[in-house]
Formats: structure tokens, C-alpha cells, sequence
């Protein structure tokens, strides 16, 4: 049999790409959206492609125009406005740029709950402007979405600097499985200042595709700071090839949403996506066992406050729902107590796992002792 054409045909491992993204930023919509306080929202898919595929398969711009409309639809439903929001979608590619624009406006996309800007940038010349226009933003927030076809230009520092003015969040796709596996024909000297970037050592890099991932997740983490979450999305083409979306936002509730995105694709671990169809394994019903025996290193050590575990629970890449069932659990079989802060009664299965404004005193709100 024929393979398809990668580049015009959207595969599947590449329609689990932008069904993260579209699902991702769907949820950060509905968020930003509500937040009284944002008034435009800009989104910048910097490597958009053509839109729609030979396949009929519907590339990212068109992921984020239907997530932009359901979003819309439903705030007209509850009768709340949006806010502005700007959609700039670039390729360095004229003639991909011409395809997407003859897509959306001679298809049925409805554009009417955002602008669209088309741009035909070379990424690298786009970013050092993007970066001067984000510091000078008030009252705005903005999306990213890098999308190579490899890994050439992109640097971890580049990111650091979108990111600075913390008013961004970032969603990186990268060719991890072609990443490690250089040693075969020698180095590109691309992937020499990923590594270097990230004092990852060649000897180190080329082992296992899984450990190689981690490193640059730590590496991004190292790079950018502990003031700026960052996680990975896995995406296993086949038996042997890995790649991966890194994703970076300077705000706990952001993380969140990506959190309850990743879980909401691989049910069982919240890690990635398979081409096999993330079936269950015989241990599913044990996917918080991890969480149980770390929340219960957590609590041990001091006092734990309610907004102590949330932000603890989502660091080790869980849902709030997910401590809260164990708590509820310990709480069952009469190993935890939980003690309010103000001196007030706490009703049973109350525990306050949940986001609330940096510095409110919610996040206080009750701690918990193990018997
Ligand atoms: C992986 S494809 C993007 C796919 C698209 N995001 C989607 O979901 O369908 C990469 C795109 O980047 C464009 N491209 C390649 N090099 C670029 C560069 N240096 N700057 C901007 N775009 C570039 C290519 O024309 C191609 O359309």
C-alpha cells in the first residue's frame, strides 16, 4: 500500500496534535474569556499550513476557528460577551497562506467571532517583533502555537522570551523521536544548539526517546525558571516513534486546564496519546496509586493547606478530582482529618481542592492531619 503524504494528508498522530490543541484552547477560552479583566485576545499560530488537507482533515487554523465559534456560542447562550479576539495565522509559505485564506472564506467557517490577520513570515524574523509587541500589551492576553515540520530556529531561549511578560502561554510541537536518533548519521548542527541550550551531553541524549523527552522537559524547566509551569504532551506515532507538544504558561490555572486536557485524551495516565487507541490496561483502576503515595509523603511533612494540595496535585501532573477522591477515601476509612483554619464546622467529603485567586484566603481555607 501507498503511504500518504505526511504534509498532505492530515495522519492521525498529527489529528491527536491539534485535537490537544483544540480541546487546550477551547478550555483557556472559556477561562480568559470570564475573567473580567481581559479585554483582546490574540492567538498566533506561527507555522499554520493550509487549513484543510487532501484527506479533509482539518488543520490547526481551522482547529482554533471552530474552537473560537463553540466558545462564542456558548457565552451567547448564557448571554455574556467575549472579548476581542485576534487570530494571526502565518506560514512562510505564500502559496499555503492563499490556500487558507480561499478555505475560509469559501467554506462555511463562520468568522464573525474573531479577526484574522494572514501574515507570510519567516518564523525567525517573526519572533523578536512578537516579543516587543507582547511587552507593550495591557489588558491582553495571547496563545501560541509553534509547529514546525522539524526542529531547526527553535530554541528554548526564544521561548523564554515570549514567555517573559507572563501575559503568554506557549504550546511547542517537536520531533523528539528525530531529535534523539541523530547519532546514526552524525549531528545536525541544529540539534547541537538544542543541546547545548539544554547542557544535555550527546552520549546522554541517544539512549531512549522517553528519558530524551524528560530531558528537555527539564531543560525548558531549568531554562525558563520556577516561575513559569511546563509540561509535555506524548504523541507515539507507532511501536518506535515518539513526538511530543511541550506547553508553557506562567499561570497555575492555565497548567490546569492543559492538565484536565491531557486527561481528558488518555484516560489512564493523562500522558499522551497512542496509536493503538490508549486502551485500557489491567490497572486502570489504580491510575491515582502514584498520587496516594506521594499526597501522603506531602501531608506528613507539615502543614498542608487546601490550596497546598491543589497546587501540589497539578505539579505531579493530576486533577484536583483525582485528590480529592483519595482524601474522600482516607477520609472513609478514618485516616485524615481535616481541620478548618477559621474554627468553623467542615462538612464531610469538603475539601476545597480548587482554584482560588493567588493570595485569597480560600487557599487557607482548611488542613489536613493524617491519624
Ligand atoms: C507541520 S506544518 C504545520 C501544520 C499546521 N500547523 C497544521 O496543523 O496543519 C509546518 C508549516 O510551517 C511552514 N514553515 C516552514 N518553515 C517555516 C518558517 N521558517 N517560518 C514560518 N513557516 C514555516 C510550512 O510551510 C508548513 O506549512
Amino acid at each position: 500500500m501507498q503511504k500518504k503524504d505526511v504534509k498532505k494528508n492530515l495522519l492521525n498522530h498529527s489529528e491527536a496534535k491539534v485535537k490537544l490543541l483544540g480541546e487546550y484552547i477551547k478550555k483557556y477560552l472559556s477561562v480568559i474569556c470570564n475573567d473580567g479583566y481581559t479585554q483582546i485576545i490574540r492567538i498566533f499560530d506561527l507555522f499554520c499550513g493550509e487549513g484543510l488537507y487532501d484527506n479533509m482533515g482539518e488543520g490547526s487554523p481551522i482547529v482554533l476557528l471552530n474552537a473560537i465559534n463553540e466558545v462564542a456560542k456558548e457565552s451567547q447562550k448564557n448571554s455574556r460577551a467575549i472579548p476581542k479576539i485576534v487570530c494571526y495565522f502565518n506560514d512562510k509559505s505564500k502559496v499555503k497562506i492563499e490556500k487558507l485564506k480561499s478555505v475560509i472564506t469559501n467554506s462555511q467557517y463562520n468568522i464573525s467571532n474573531c479577526e484574522i490577520s494572514y501574515k507570510t513570515f519567516d518564523y525567525l524574523e517573526i519572533v523578536d517583533s512578537l516579543v516587543s509587541q507582547i511587552d507593550s500589551l495591557k489588558n491582553e492576553k495571547v496563545f501560541i502555537f509553534i509547529d514546525p515540520y522539524g526542529y531547526k530556529g527553535i530554541k528554548a531561549s526564544q521561548i523564554n522570551r515570549l514567555m517573559t511578560s507572563r501575559k503568554s502561554e506557549v504550546l511547542l510541537w517537536l520531533p523528539t523521536q528525530h531529535m534523539y536518533r541523530f547519532s546514526e548519521n552524525g549531528t545536525p548542527e541544529a540539534l547541537y544548539d538544542f543541546l547545548e541550550e539544554f547542557e544535555i551531553h550527546e552520549s546522554e541524549a541517544n539512549k531512549n526517546v522517553w528519558k530524551f523527552i524528560k530531558r528537555l522537559n527539564s531543560g525548558f524547566q531549568r531554562s525558563i525558571g520556577n516561575n513559569f509551569y511546563v509540561d509535555y504532551f506524548s504523541i507515539k506515532k507507532d511501536e518506535n516513534t515518539v513526538f511530543c507538544l511541550y506547553f508553557f504558561t506562567s499561570h497555575i490555572r492555565g497548567f490546569e486546564k492543559m492538565m484536565e486536557t491531557k486527561w481528558e485524551i488518555d484516560t489512564e495516565f493523562g500522558k499522551g496519546w497512542e496509536y493503538t487507541g490508549n486502551r485500557l490496561s489491567l490497572f486502570h483502576d489504580h491510575k491515582t496509586n502514584e498520587l496516594e503515595i506521594k499526597l501522603k509523603e506531602y501531608i506528613k511533612s507539615g502543614i498542608r493547606y487546601n490550596g497546598d494540595v491543589y497546587r501540589f496535585t497539578l505539579l505531579n501532573k493530576y486533577l484536583p478530582k483525582h485528590a480529592k477522591q483519595i482524601l474522600e477515601d482516607w477520609q472513609k476509612n478514618n485516616i485524615i482529618e481535616v481541620i478548618s483554619s477559621t474554627g468553623d464546622k467542615i462538612a464531610k467529603k469538603w475539601f476545597y481542592i480548587k482554584y482560588y485567586k493567588k493570595g485569597s484566603l480560600d487557599n487557607k481555607k482548611v488542613y489536613f492531619r493524617l491519624k
